[in-house]
């Protein structure tokens, strides 16, 4: 019985596959390589000396999925397909909605066909809007969110709701991700954003390694401690265990509809990890007070109480961790 892991080739879907190939799960991986590189499964493959099969298809694409499904036992589907660009998904809508809300139907129907019903969603914090409390439990109100990118994750959370209340006999667990940094400890997988990042940590990297002059911080007049963005930042490898205790739960107990929130409960603001970045890396790393980003919000941090009460799982590695981890892979490379 194998894990089908589409976009597994990617930033989360690389780093849970090491840690469910270390577990002795087996594993299928599916990519077109949008957002990854062949290379990826290589190091995976370095990293824990195990084997699996891969697919370079598209899972927009029925029959290719339905050959997957036909070849191996698949008992269960973690989901990493996905685009993920917040900036781009406002440029490209329909690209957006296409590949991840559709991406999703296709992927579920045809687990539904081949009786296979064991689905671990990527979700995003990006689904509580601007939320109405911190730290964020799982029962505070969803929507408002504010891009594409946001609404497809709020989109595919309500399909998988409704199709539970369909067919009780699906598992289902939905994964809502903090702010995901760092990287595999021996530097071989990472991540890798096209182009200028976006996001804070790889573009810290950046100016870090002299690729580019200096980070701007979106805003200072934040009502948080020092004025700039406070967020939960959760190191990858800890993300990836998350997944095993999900499927662990769906596997032992089953029969339900799941979501947790899956981050350290600790909120860093931007000058916090810069501070952070250059203690633990001794790299500098220059920066200039910028306006506000649109759409961002003040503070965003989990309570991750409940994934550590019903998964048993808790974030174990520090801000040193995710500074020193996602400078090593750049420094490597
Ligand atoms: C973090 C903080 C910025 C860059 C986004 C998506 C979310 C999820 C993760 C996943 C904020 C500040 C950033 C920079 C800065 N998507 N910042 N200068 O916005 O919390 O979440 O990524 O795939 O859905 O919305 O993360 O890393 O972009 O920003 O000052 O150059 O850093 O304003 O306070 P965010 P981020």
């Amino acid at each position: 019985m194998a894990v089908l892991l589409p976009g597994g080739a990617g930033f989360i879907g690389s780093h849970t596959a090491v840690e469910l190939l270390k577990e002795g799960k087996e594993i299928v991986i599916i990519d077109n390589f949008s957002n990854s590189k062949p290379e990826v499964l290589d190091n995976i493959k370095k990293i824990t000396g195990k084997d699996f099969k891969f697919y370079e298809i598209d899972y927009l694409n029925r029959k290719d999925l339905e050959k997957v499904f036909e070849e191996n036992k698949i008992d269960s589907v973690i989901n990493f397909a996905g685009f993920k660009a917040v900036g781009e998904s406002v440029q490209k809508p329909i690209e957006y909605y296409t590949n991840n809300v559709s991406g999703a139907l296709i992927l579920l129907d045809t687990m539904k066909k081949y009786g296979c019903k064991k689905f671990i969603f990527s979700s995003s914090a990006t689904v509580y809007g601007d939320p109405e409390r911190i730290p964020i439990t799982e029962d505070c109100k969803t929507g408002g969110t504010t891009n594409p990118y946001g609404t497809t994750k709020l989109f595919i959370e309500q399909i998988l709701k409704d199709i539970y209340q369909s067919d009780n006999t699906w598992d289902i667990c939905i994964l809502r991700y903090f702010n995901p940094v760092g990287a595999h400890e021996s530097g071989l997988i990472g991540e890798e954003p096209q182009g200028i990042p976006n996001n804070l940590m790889p573009y810290i990297v950046r100016v870090a390694n002299g690729q580019l002059k200096e980070l701007s911080v979106f805003g200072n007049d934040y009502p948080t401690k020092d004025g700039t963005g406070v967020r939960d930042y959760i190191h990858v490898v800890d993300l990836a265990k998350g997944h095993l205790k999900a499927l662990d739960k769906l596997d032992k107990e089953g029969k339900g509809l799941y979501i947790y929130n899956l981050g350290t409960g600790i909120g860093y603001s931007v000058l916090d990890m810069v501070k952070a970045f250059e203690k633990a890396t001794g790299r500098q790393v220059p920066y200039k007070i910028a306006p506000r980003r649109s759409g961002d919000i003040a503070k965003c941090y989990a309570d991750p109480k409940k994934a550590n009460e019903e998964l048993g799982w808790k974030a174990e590695k520090t801000l040193e961790d995710m500074c020193k981890d996602s400078w090593n892979y750049i420094a490597k490379k």
